[in-house]
């Protein structure tokens, strides 16, 4: 086990030097480049995953890059296991003392705050209502493998304002790429007014509700769910998911849209095929969504690394 006295976390990218992001992003492409070199870089460490919502891409990614990098992912499902039932740190007291580190897709940032304040061992935020740093890293590594560099970019985020955004938007900012957002609705629990103010002062976040002003100089054009997976399919969720499909649709992200515009584009996943984009735009030549989603693995590695001291 990692006898770490205080970890390094990576729960939102406040306490992140560009220097760090930077870092880990370059670490990525660098192991993408050469998987063989880090076939057993952790070797005998574990990574314990907690699940209290469902996940694909977060899930696959860190599990198979624990086993490409020559140590072993323990999936745990919230559900089934005595998180259910105790207090978040007695558990976390617990399972940071037989794990080299826990990654955890926690429905409140609260709770996974508490789990790090428990945690003898890095935690890793893999998506919670207010944050979803790793998607972003994995965004920002696929922007500077297209482009070369980051610094000077401009990426238009269209949707709703959401976890996947302020992740984006502090992400961006802290990377030298000039993000506009436009989200004429924003998901309440995600509201982080002081990650927003900080980005503005960069001069490189801005706002705008002229979508097709933002999409003629952007480098990519990126959008996300309208309504959050665990919302998408319940019925008790109908109406509002009618009210804001309405209010959504014309920022859908589709050819009319796409016009006059050279950008690549860019979905996080899952996708609602017609909703906030179109079928023909996901298939369609400057889609980049595929490569972003399969670079999720390059860049857990990456982070893997970092916060257990390997790079
Ligand atoms: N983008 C993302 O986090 O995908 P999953 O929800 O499938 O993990």
């Amino acid at each position: 086990m990692s006898s770490l006295k205080s970890a390094k976390h990576l729960l939102m990218f406040r306490d992140w030097s560009s220097h760090e992001i930077n870092g880990v992003i370059e670490k990525a492409i660098e192991i993408k480049n050469d998987p063989e070199q880090y076939r057993l870089s952790l070797k005998d460490k574990s990574l314990a995953m907690v699940f209290q919502k469902t996940s694909t891409r977060t899930r696959v990614s860190f599990e198979v890059a624990m086993t490409q990098l020559g140590g072993h992912g323990v999936y745990l499902d919230w559900r089934t296991t005595n998180f259910m039932l105790a207090d978040i740190r007695d558990e976390t007291q617990y399972l940071s003392r037989n794990v080299d580190c826990i990654m955890a897709r926690l429905l409140r940032n609260a709770d996974l705050t508490a789990m790090a304040e428990a945690s003898k061992v890095p935690v890793i935020n893999g998506c919670d209502e207010k944050y979803h740093p790793c998607q972003a890293i994995s965004d920002l590594m696929t922007m500077k493998e297209k482009k070369g560099l980051l610094k000077g970019l401009k990426l238009v985020y269209i949707g709703v304002h959401n976890n996947v955004c302020n992740s984006l938007i502090e992400g961006c900012t802290k990377t030298g790429v000039r993000i506009t957002t436009v989200t004429p609705l924003i998901n309440e629990p995600a509201i982080d007014k002081e990650l927003v103010e900080k980005a503005k002062q960069t001069g490189l976040h801005e706002t705008t509700l002229d979508v097709k002003e933002a999409v003629k100089d952007a480098d990519f054009v990126y959008t996300d769910t309208w309504i959050d997976m665990e919302f998408f399919l319940d019925s008790k969720f109908k109406e509002k998911k009618e009210q804001r499909i309405k209010l959504m649709k014309p920022y859908q992200i589709n050819s009319e849209l796409l016009k006059e515009s050279n950008a690549l584009i860019m979905h996080d996943m899952p996708i609602h095929r017609g909703y906030e984009i179109s079928a023909k735009v996901i298939e369609g030549p400057n889609s980049i969504i595929y490569e972003q989603s399969e670079n999720r693995l390059h860049s857990a590695k990456g982070i893997l690394l970092k916060l257990l001291g390997k790079t």
